[in-house]
């Protein structure tokens, strides 16, 4: 058998040259990290679920006109995915406050803003993903001006979607972070959410007690991480044991 070839490896996923150009399979790997790494531990069974949750999300984002790098899941632990070029910014969006933004501002965790918020984060791990303002941006040529435009409606539509979706299901969204990459299409540039949208990557409470169904789970020692992944999946009636 021969062995694939290896593009990138992140803390949570692989990335291997896909079967065809312009394609990659994303292996979802059980590995949990927070705080820049310094926590970290194996979590059996994360990898599975946030695939199989990702595509939930992007099928979803797909099917209401908001363009996604997915294409299909392939297994338990892998989707092919569009080869993206990735914009590097984590765009945040708060619905209340929490985990940084309640520091700063000295706000009460579930502090509801008086609007979503979106804000830019610089994605680099050896700097902590420092929190930027769009000058920055601009400035350093990490996007445009344009892309800037695009990208804060982008990320409120995704915000409208998964907020209805987990209140749907008696979950607040809190707050999540997508990442966003660049697709050529002939003379054209589109602008697609990429990378994944999974427990990892947003605060998810539930709306009758306010229990975190989210990574702060295992950020903050709260208990089983994958039993709270698992719920939020028995939820949404995506149910990885069966796929
Ligand atoms: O830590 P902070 O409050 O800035 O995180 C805001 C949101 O972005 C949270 O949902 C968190 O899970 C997500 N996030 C992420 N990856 C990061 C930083 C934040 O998914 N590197």
């Amino acid at each position: 058998m021969a062995r694939r070839k290896k593009i990138y490896e992140g803390k949570a996923k692989i990335l291997y040259e896909g079967p065809k150009p312009g394609t990659i399979v994303q292996y979802f790997k059980d590995d949990a990290t927070a705080f820049n790494a310094e926590k970290k531990d194996v979590i059996e069974g994360k990898g599975v679920l946030n695939n199989r949750l990702s595509e939930f999300f992007m099928t979803g984002l797909t099917q209401i006109g908001v363009p996604t790098h997915f294409l299909e899941r392939l297994n338990m632990r892998e989707q092919l995915v569009r080869a993206v070029e990735i914009i590097p910014l984590e765009i945040i969006v708060r619905n209340y406050a929490a985990g940084s933004m309640a520091k700063r501002l000295g706000l009460e965790e579930g502090t509801p803003l008086p609007r979503p918020v979106v804000e830019f984060s610089y994605k680099e791990d050896s700097l902590g993903d420092p929190l930027v303002p769009e000058e920055y941006i601009i400035a350093f040529g990490w996007a445009t001006q344009q892309d800037l435009d695009d990208i804060v409606p982008l990320a409120l539509r995704v915000n409208d979607f998964m907020s209805g979706v987990m209140y749907g299901v008696g979950i607040k969204l809190i707050d999540f972070k997508i990442e966003v990459g660049r697709v050529y299409e002939g003379d054209f540039m589109r602008l697609v959410v990429a990378d994944e949208i999974s427990p990892d990557s947003c605060r998810l409470w539930d709306i009758k007690t306010g229990e975190k169904l989210d990574k702060d789970v295992f950020r903050r020692d709260l208990g089983n991480l994958t039993d709270a992944y698992t719920e939020v999946a028995r939820r949404l009636g995506v149910m990885p044991a069966n796929t």
